[in-house]
């Protein structure tokens, strides 16, 4: 198949690049524009082509690097020219910087994604994927499921409901099977860039830093290991009849954040990290106070269920952290 991956230089792009490459018999063009993930980070996971925006060819050959940002509605032309699939990851990812700055976050998230749908409707590609999140739920008695009535909290959760409508209306106007995956909170190796709470608290816990708590530690979220996460993207890039539809990707289980620390303050102990201390601080803005999504959709259309434990997922991320 030939794949165009944005925001492939990142934690979710560069483990599903990581994956097709080991499957083999895969033409994979990734844009851009590294604002996070690097060109370093794509190494690590495969051998890649860097190629300039005047010189992308009709199909893409190998795996291939285009700098370059999703904003760009040309180059999402350009880029997106011979894929079979788009897979589009490329975002401002989070609720922080979406309060921080609602502007760019809806620049990026909505109109970014809608120059990929056109992308996608102008070349006729038939499937895309689109990287959604428990956000557009919102503040909503869980557990999220697809039928619940979307209230977003953060300005991250209103784009990324935006980029869903989009998704619904390209597929029932155009007929492009877009794929809508509401992941929830991701965690794993290959996250070294990332603000989200495990990865922040190894960060910092490896620096002898405070590892700080918004609010009670009560809020709860459904935590889900990278491997789980990248099992349900291949499935939703290949099962048929499911154009259109969203599916919370996630485990199904509520934990609270206090709860995910101490766990992951005992596998850090556990590893010779020690004098690790935790504090409250105070409650952020955008936050839910509980989170976590019914995944039957999931088990029912797409045959995919998480497998990975937080306690073997915290092990495997903390090794990873440590190893680095
Ligand atoms: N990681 C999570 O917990 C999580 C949860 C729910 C949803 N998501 C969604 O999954 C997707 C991937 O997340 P991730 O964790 O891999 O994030 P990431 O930040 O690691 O990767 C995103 C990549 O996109 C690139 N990028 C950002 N803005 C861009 C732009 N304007 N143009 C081109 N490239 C741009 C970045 O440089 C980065 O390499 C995002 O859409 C995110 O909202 C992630």
């Amino acid at each position: 198949m030939n794949w165009l991956i944005t925001g492939g230089c990142g934690f979710l792009g560069t483990a599903l690049i990581k994956r097709l490459t080991q499957q083999g018999n895969h033409n994979i063009r990734v844009v851009d524009n590294l604002k996070t993930g690097t060109r370093e980070d794509l190494a690590l996971v495969a051998q890649f082509r860097e190629i300039k925006q005047e010189a992308i060819s009709d199909v893409p050959a190998g795996i291939e690097l285009v700098v370059g940002d999703i904003m760009d509605d040309r180059l999402a032309l350009g880029v997106s020219r011979g894929c079979d699939i788009i897979v589009h990851f490329a975002a401002n990812t989070g609720v922080g910087p979406s309060v921080e700055d609602p502007r760019a976050d809806m620049m990026a998230n909505v109109l970014g994604t809608f120059n990929y749908l056109e992308a996608a409707r102008i070349h006729k590609i038939p499937r895309f994927i689109f990287a959604s999140s428990g956000a557009p739920a919102g503040e909503v008695e869980p557990p999220i499921h697809e039928e619940l009535p979307p209230h977003p909290v953060s300005p991250y959760g209103a784009s990324k409901l935006a980029g869903e409508g989009y998704c619904s209306a390209y597929k029932r106007t155009f007929g492009i099977d877009t794929v809508m995956l509401r992941f929830g909170n991701v965690y794993g190796p290959g996250s070294v860039h990332k603000a989200s709470v495990v990865a922040k608290f190894i960060k910092r816990a490896l620096d002898g830093d405070v590892l700080e708590i918004y609010g009670d530690g009560h809020q709860t979220r459904d935590f889900i290991f990278i491997d789980d996460l990248i099992d349900a993207v291949l499935l939703a890039a290949t099962v048929p009849g499911i154009g259109g539809e969203a599916f919370q990707i996630a485990t199904s289980r509520e934990t609270t954040v206090g709860e995910m620390a101490e766990k992951l303050v005992a596998t850090l102990n556990t590893a010779g990290v020690l004098d690790i201390r935790l504090v409250n601080a105070e409650t952020r803005l955008g936050d839910v106070k509980r989170n976590f999504s019914d995944t039957t959709k999931a088990k029912k259309r797409l045959g995919w269920q998480a497998q990975v434990e937080l306690d073997e997922g915290l092990r495997k991320t903390a090794s990873y952290f440590l190893n680095k």
